[in-house]
C-alpha cells in the first residue's frame, strides 16, 4: 500500500478520534478498508421489508434489514429516477446537465457513452492503492472499447453492459429501425483483455455475481491491495426470473403473478448479500470492510414494484422516483451512530468524493468540478449535511424527441425539471404519467391516481413536513417558487449538448459472433 495513503489515513483518523474523543472511526489497525458497494436495480422504497412491514409489503428482506439496522440507515437519501443517470453520477460525482446524460437511458443501439473526458470514481479509487473490480450492470456505454469498464478505472470486470437481459440466457433482442436483434450479454474482461464468458449461459446471474464477489474475497491476501468492489445486482429488475424456491414462501401472501415473481428476486438477492457478508466473516476482511447499499431508482410500479407511501415511480421526479433506500454496515462505524437512522441529505453523487476522500484517503485532483459532497462527517457523527441543494433534473426534450440538436432557451417552467433548495421542492414541466399513490398490491388498499389539470407546470411542496407530496404549495408561496425558478434558470445556463446520436444498426450483434459489444 501506497504509504502516503497510510499517513493520510492516519491524520485523519487521529483527528476523527481527537474531535469526538469517544469515537472510534478506524480502529486499531489504520489501514484502508475495503469498500464494498451493493447497489440494487428498480427496487422500490417500499419493496425493503424495513420501510415495507410498515406499509401493507409482504417482501421479506431480513439481511438487509439486520445490515441496516447495524449499521447507519440512510433516512434522507436520493438517487435519480432511471438507470443510467443514476450510474453515471455515482461514477463522475457529477449532475447529468454537466455530461450530457440528461435525457433518458442509454440504449443498446445509440453509440452513448459516459464522455471520456470525465475522470471517474474507480479510477481514483486506483490512484488512492485499490484493487478495483466490478461485477453485474454497467449501463454506460459499450459502442467503443474505450466505454467499457476496465477502461475506466476496474481492474476487472464481470457481468454485462445494457441495462436488462434474461437473468438465465443474458440475451437481450432489440429491434432497431425494423431490424431484429439477438444477442448474448456476458463479459469477463481483464484490462485490456475482453471476453464473451459464454459458460454462465443458463446461470442465474444473482448466483453468478454472489459467486464472483465471494471469490475475490477470499483470494485477497493481507499484503494485497485493499478491494473496491462495486457489485450492481441485475436484480431486481424485470424480467421477473428467478428460480422458484425464492417465490414459495410468499404463495399465501402474494396473488399476483409478477408480483410473486419480484418477491423471490429480492429474496434471492438478499439470500446473496448473507452469503457475501458470511465470506466477508470467514475471511476476516468483514472487520475491516465499509459495505454501502443502494438502490438505483424508484420502482417500476407499472409492474407492481413498490413505493408507497411515496408518490410517483421510476422514471418520474416525485419522490417515488428519487428517494432511494440505502444504508452503510461496517464494524468500523463508531458505536454510537450504529443502530441509528441518519437524517442528512445525501445523493448518490456524494459517493464519488465521501469515499475517495474520506474512506480511501485518497485525492480528488484532476476530476471536473464535482455536484457531489463529502458526506462522511454527516454519516459518522450525524452533523448536518453539507449539501443544501439537490438538482433531481432537467430535461428539456422529456415530452418529445424532436430538434435533439438546440437546447432551447432560456429556461421556462414548461421544460421537465425538478429541484431541492432546502425543505423545499420544485417540480416544472409535464411530470410524465406516474403521479400517483399506488399502495403494494397484496395490501388490498385503494390506489389513489390524482386528477393532474391540464397546462399547470408547477408544483411545490415542503418535503421535510410533507414527504408523501400531498399538498401543493405553490400558490401559498409565490416568493419561494420565484426563488426555485431562478435557481433552474440558473443551473440549466450550465447545461451542455445532450448525448442522443441515432441509432446504428451496426450494433447487430449478428455482425459481432451474436454478441454485443463494442462495434466502433
Ligand atoms: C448462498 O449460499 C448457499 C450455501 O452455499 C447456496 O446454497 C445459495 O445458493 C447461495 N445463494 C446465493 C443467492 O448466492
Ligand atoms: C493527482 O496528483 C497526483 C500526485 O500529486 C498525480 O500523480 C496524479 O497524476 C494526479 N491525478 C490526476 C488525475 O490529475
Ligand atoms: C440467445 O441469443 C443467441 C444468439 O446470440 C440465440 O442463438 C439464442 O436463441 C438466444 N436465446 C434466447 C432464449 O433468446
Amino acid at each position: 500500500m501506497d504509504s502516503r495513503a497510510v499517513l493520510t489515513l492516519f491524520v485523519l483518523s487521529s483527528i476523527l478520534l481527537f474531535k469526538d474523543n469517544v469515537c472510534v472511526a478506524y480502529k486499531k489497525t489504520v489501514t484502508q478498508p475495503h469498500v464494498l458497494f451493493i447497489l440494487a436495480d428498480d427496487l422500490g422504497f417500499n419493496d425493503v421489508s424495513y420501510n415495507g412491514r410498515n406499509h401493507g409489503s409482504a417482501m421479506k428482506t431480513t439481511t438487509i434489514d439486520k445490515l441496516a439496522a447495524e449499521g447507519v440507515t440512510l433516512g434522507n437519501y436520493y438517487v435519480q429516477p432511471i438507470c443510467t443517470p443514476t450510474r453515471s453520477q455515482l461514477m463522475s460525482g457529477r449532475y447529468q446537465i454537466h455530461t450530457g446524460l440528461y435525457h433518458r437511458n442509454f440504449y443498446p443501439d445509440r453509440p452513448q457513452c459516459l464522455p471520456l473526458d470525465e475522470i471517474t470514481f474507480p479510477q481514483k479509487m486506483k490512484d488512492s492503492g485499490y484493487a478495483t473490480h466490478m461485477i453485474g450492470k454497467w449501463h454506460l456505454g459499450f459502442h467503443k472499447k474505450e466505454c467499457l469498464p476496465t477502461y475506466r478505472g476496474f481492474d476487472t470486470f464481470l457481468g454485462y453492459y445494457l441495462g436488462s437481459e434474461g437473468y438465465f440466457n443474458h440475451n437481450r433482442s432489440d429491434s432497431v429501425e425494423g431490424i431484429k436483434m439477438n444477442g448474448y450479454d456476458f463479459h469477463r474482461d481483464v484490462g485490456e483483455n475482453l471476453t464473451p464468458a459464454w459458460e454462465y449461459n443458463g446461470q442465474y446471474s444473482t448466483f453468478v455475481f454472489t459467486q464472483e464477489a465471494q471469490n475475490i474475497l477470499r483470494q485477497h491476501k493481507p499484503t494485497d491491495k485493499p478491494i473496491f468492489l462495486y457489485l450492481p445486482y441485475q436484480a431486481v429488475h424485470e424480467p421477473m426470473e428467478v428460480p422458484e424456491q425464492y417465490t414459495e414462501p410468499f404463495k399465501d401472501k402474494i396473488k399476483d403473478k409478477t408480483r410473486l415473481q419480484l418477491a423471490g428476486i429480492v429474496s434471492c438477492m438478499d439470500e446473496g448479500i448473507a452469503n457475501i457478508t458470511q465470506t466477508l466473516k470467514e475471511t476476516g476482511l468483514y472487520d475491516n470492510t465499509i459495505m454501502i447499499f443502494s438502490t438505483d431508482n424508484g420502482g417500476p410500479t407499472i409492474l407492481h414494484y413498490n413505493n408507497w407511501p411515496l408518490r410517483g415511480a421510476k422514471g418520474t421526479l416525485w419522490e417515488g422516483g428519487v428517494h432511494g433506500v440505502g444504508f452503510v454496515h461496517s464494524p468500523l462505524l463508531p458505536a454510537q451512530v450504529q443502530g441509528t437512522v441518519n437524517k442528512a441529505f445525501i445523493h448518490v453523487s456524494d459517493w464519488f468524493p465521501t469515499i475517495v476522500q474520506s474512506i480511501a484517503g485518497g485525492q480528488l485532483n484532476g476530476t471536473k468540478p464535482l455536484d457531489g459532497y463529502d458526506v462522511w462527517d454527516s454519516i459518522i457523527k450525524g452533523t448536518s449535511s453539507p449539501r443544501k441543494e439537490l438538482l433531481h433534473n432537467i430535461d428539456p426534450y422529456f415530452v418529445k424527441v424532436t430538434n435533439i440538436t438546440q437546447l432551447p432557451s432560456p429556461f421556462t417552467p414548461n421544460i421537465h425539471a425538478a429541484l431541492r433548495v432546502g425543505d423545499w421542492k420544485i417540480l416544472t414541466g409535464n411530470p410524465g404519467v406516474y403521479n400517483g399513490w399506488i399502495p403494494p398490491l397484496e395490501s388490498g388498499i385503494v390506489p389513489i391516481q390524482p386528477v393532474m389539470p391540464e397546462g399547470k407546470n408547477i408544483w411545490l411542496f415542503n418535503i421535510t413536513a410533507d414527504p408523501d407530496e400531498k399538498y401543493d404549495v405553490a400558490y401559498k408561496n409565490p416568493s419561494v417558487v420565484k426563488m426555485m425558478l431562478a435557481k433552474l434558470a440558473e443551473y440549466y445556463n450550465t447545461t451542455v449538448p445532450v448525448l442522443w446520436p441515432d441509432p446504428d444498426p451496426n450494433c447487430d450483434p449478428a455482425n459481432h459472433g451474436g454478441v454485443w459489444g463494442p462495434w466502433m
